[in-house]
């Protein structure tokens, strides 16, 4: 029978039958999905100014990364792995640039941001250090933040990045 599982992280619902491993829509880690009945929303709280700041480069670190995606699948569209691949990576980094404006209250900007650097193993290259740079600012934003919920967002982020990370360094191999 299908159970309804809701992500605590990004809020998406899965209709399963057992609990999913990682959240299909942000990445997070398995601890993060229960059942909707112990669902409640991560944003809306008051972000310190420490917590806002953060929250503000994160979100341009995910627009820029979902448009950076988006434009490497289409410019991958005979190399079908990648165009799966990179299209897989651009709706997460959308869901979770989507939670950050939601914790902000502000509308969601235009995704743009970098361009494919032109062949597969380049933006390999590039995803793994944009993946090691956001983990790393989302340590330190986990650090500086006071909020359980602002806690819980990076930590789930930071599972989801490295994630990414080692995907592109396997695919390098
Ligand atoms: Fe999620
Ligand atoms: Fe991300």
């Amino acid at each position: 029978m299908l159970k309804l599982f809701v992500c605590q992280i990004c809020g998406e619902p899965h209709l399963a039958v057992s609990k999913p491993s990682d959240c299909q829509f942000c990445g997070a880690p398995e601890r993060f999905i229960g059942m909707v009945e112990d669902y409640s929303t991560l944003w809306g709280i008051t972000l310190t100014a420490e917590e806002k700041r953060d929250m503000e480069a994160t979100l341009e670190l995910e627009v820029n990364a979902t448009a950076y995606y988006r434009d490497v699948a289409k410019a991958n569209e005979k190399y079908e792995k990648y165009e799966r691949l990179f299209k897989g990576l651009a709706r997460v980094e959308k869901e979770h640039a989507e939670v950050a404006a939601k914790f902000l209250g502000v509308t969601l900007p235009e995704f743009t941001g970098e361009k494919s650097k032109g062949d597969p193993k380049a933006d390999l290259e590039r995803t793994q250090k944009l993946e090691t740079h956001a983990a790393a600012k989302y340590r330190e934003f986990f650090a500086n933040a006071t909020n359980q919920k602002t806690k819980d967002f990076y930590t789930a982020l930071i599972y989801a990045e490295n994630g990414h990370r080692e995907h592109a360094e396997a695919e390098l191999k």
